[in-house]
C-alpha cells in the first residue's frame, strides 16, 4: 500500500504490526502487567479514556519505554481550535496515531492537520496518523433517526468517511463489514483501523457483527483491534501470537 495517508509512517509489513492491543484495563500496575507481557508479540497499544483519564502521561511513557507505539482511541468531538489544541498536545506525547469524531466536520479535521503541520518535530517522529470514526457500533436505526438523521446508517457512515478524509485525516476506524466499500470510495492508501475481531473459538461478547483477523485483512483492515481475546486469554502473549499466525495467513 501507499505510504500517502501515514504522513511518514511506514506502513506495516509484518503480520505482527498489524495487530493493536486494546489496553482496555483502568489501573497502571494492570496496564504495565499486560505491556510487559505483549509488547513483543503485539504492534501497538490502543489506549481509551478510561486508562487515559486514569494514568494520563505515564502509560504512555510505559508503551514507549518498551519499544512500542500508542493509538491515543480518546474521540475528540469539539470546535475546531479546541481540538486543533487537543491534536498538538496528542503529537506532544508521540502518538502514532489517535481518533477524532468525523461528525465534527471538514472544518474541524482540516484545523487539526493545519496545527500538526505548524509544529516543529522531533527528528524522525512523523506527527500522529488522525483517524475518522464514522457512526458508533452502538447506534441503531432508530436512535439515528431520533436525532434527525433520516439516511440508512450505512450511507451516514460512507458520508462522514469521505468528509473525514476530505478533511485530511489519514484512516478511519470501521467495522470489518463496511471495509470494502470504504475502500472503494476512498483515495489509495487510506488506513483502515477494523475492531470487533473474534477467531471462531472465541466469546463473541458484546460485539455483534465480528470477522476473524484474517478475513479483516483481506477485506482491506490496514490493522485490526483486538481487546477481551488476548486480555482475558489464560496466555495473553500465546493469544496474541495466534492472531498474528492468522494475520499471516490473508492472502493480500
Ligand atoms: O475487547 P474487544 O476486542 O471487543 O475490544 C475492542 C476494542 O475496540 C475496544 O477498545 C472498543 O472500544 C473498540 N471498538 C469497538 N467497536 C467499535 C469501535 C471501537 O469495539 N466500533
Amino acid at each position: 500500500m501507499s505510504d500517502g495517508r501515514l504522513f511518514g509512517h511506514a506502513p506495516p509489513k509484518e503480520p505482527r504490526e498489524r495487530l493493536i492491543f486494546a489496553l482496555d484495563v483502568d489501573h497502571i500496575d494492570e496496564a504495565e502487567r499486560l505491556v510487559k507481557a505483549l509488547a513483543p508479540h503485539v504492534g501497538m497499544f490502543k489506549v481509551g479514556p478510561r486508562l487515559f483519564t486514569s494514568a494520563g502521561s505515564l502509560v504512555m511513557d510505559l508503551i514507549h519505554g518498551m519499544g512500542s507505539s500508542v493509538f491515543l482511541d480518546l474521540k475528540f468531538h469539539d470546535i475546531p481550535v479546541s481540538v486543533a489544541g487537543a491534536a498538538r498536545e496528542v503529537a506532544r506525547l508521540r502518538t502514532k496515531m489517535f481518533t477524532v469524531h468525523g461528525m465534527g466536520g471538514k472544518k474541524m479535521i482540516q484545523a487539526v492537520l493545519r496545527e500538526l503541520g505548524q509544529m516543529t518535530l522531533i527528528p524522525g517522529l512523523p506527527p500522529p496518523i488522525v483517524l475518522g470514526v464514522t457512526i458508533l457500533t452502538s447506534h441503531d436505526q432508530e436512535s439515528v433517526e431520533a436525532i434527525g438523521f433520516d439516511r440508512p446508517i450505512s450511507e451516514l457512515a460512507m458520508r462522514i468517511a469521505k468528509i473525514s478524509v476530505d478533511g485530511g485525516a489519514g484512516g478511519i476506524v470501521a467495522s470489518g463489514h463496511e471495509v470494502t466499500a470504504l475502500k472503494d470510495a476512498l483515495p489509495e492508501g487510506t488506513v483502515f483501523v477494523v475492531p470487533g475481531i473474534r477467531s471462531a473459538a472465541d466469546e463473541v461478547q458484546d460485539q455483534s457483527r465480528v470477522m476473524t483477523a484474517r478475513q479483516a485483512v483481506e477485506a482491506g483492515a490496514t490493522y485490526v483491534v483486538v481487546g477481551r481475546p488476548i486480555r482475558l486469554a489464560k496466555d495473553p502473549a500465546a493469544a496474541a501470537d495466534r492472531i498474528v499466525e492468522d494475520i499471516a495467513q490473508a492472502n493480500v
